[in-house]
């Protein structure tokens, strides 16, 4: 697939990383898994290893991605089992209980760390891997959840918004380098991430049109992406609202 020959996926037992990785494999890429859960891992790379069209690699590690210590690593493993790496997609996240960590400073620091601090630092040590190579890819599924902070979900928000204005630094960063940064940012996604929510209304997609909209975006080196486009507009009106009228509102 072009730019996207040798891929490693952090956080591949996510659905929407799951059907990215399906599409990357059903189109000839090599991919390497890492993810916590050891028996969704194993089963997603037997499936991945099925879907493959020829006989590249489909290889993968288990690992708890908060552990940071273990990313040098990580890394090094799968840019020797792909041979080099063309792109990256960083995929994991949690939901965190909004209600919960307003009671817990330190759940709310975990949270953070989780879905922010452990991003940024697989990103540093990325970035540099790429710069030298002077090409690649690295995309990182934010949410539009980032774009503004909302009473019901702050925590979340603010780590997404931290990663999203950190992508946007590392693209002015790398651009001369000739390495691309996209920033995916989904809206409602029917994944196990919402298996609480009530998932009826019209703006709720299912993982893999995510997914087939994460490697359009990787492949065309977007900037950023919302997914579906019409949570662009959404957002746009979302963060035009006044903030005296915005804080008044129960969202
Ligand atoms: N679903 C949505 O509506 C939505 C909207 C916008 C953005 N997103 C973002 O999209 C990405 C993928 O989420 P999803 O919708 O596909 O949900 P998902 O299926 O629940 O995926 C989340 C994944 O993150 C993994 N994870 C969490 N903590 C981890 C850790 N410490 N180490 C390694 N892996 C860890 C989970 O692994 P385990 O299987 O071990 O729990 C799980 O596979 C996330 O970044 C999420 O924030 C989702």
């Amino acid at each position: 697939m072009n730019n996207l020959n040798r891929i490693v996926i952090f956080g591949a037992t996510s659905a929407i990383a799951e059907h990215t990785a399906r599409q990357l494999v059903q189109n000839g890429a090599s991919v390497y898994c890492i993810g916590r859960n050891t028996n969704k891992l194993n089963r997603i790379i037997a499936d991945l290893k099925v879907r493959s069209v020829n006989n590249q690699v489909v290889d993968g590690i288990n690992a708890d991605l908060a552990d940071t210590a273990q990313h040098p690593i990580l890394i090094e493993q799968a840019i020797k089992s792909l041979g080099g790496l063309d792109a990256v997609l960083i995929a994991y996240g949690t939901l965190p209980d909004q209600r919960a960590c307003e009671a817990d400073a330190e759940l709310t620091q975990k949270e953070i760390q989780i879905n922010a601090l452990s991003v940024i630092n697989l990103l540093t040590l990325l970035a540099n891997y790429f710069e030298t190579q002077g090409k690649g890819v690295i995309a990182t599924i934010s949410s539009v959840a980032g774009d503004r902070g909302r009473q019901s979900n702050y925590v979340y928000g603010a780590a997404k918004g931290m990663v999203s204005l950190f992508l946007q630094g590392l693209r002015n960063r790398l651009m001369a380098k000739g390495v691309s940064v996209v920033t995916i940012k989904p809206g409602f996604v029917d994944s196990p991430m919402t298996a609480d929510f009530d998932k009826s209304g019209p703006l709720w997609v299912k993982p893999e049109v995510i997914a087939t909209g994460i490697i359009k975006a990787m492949q065309k080196g977007k900037n950023e992406v919302y997914l579906p486009w019409f949570w662009w507009g959404i957002m746009q009106i979302i963060k035009h609202i006044p903030e005296a009228i915005f804080k008044r509102l129960s969202l």
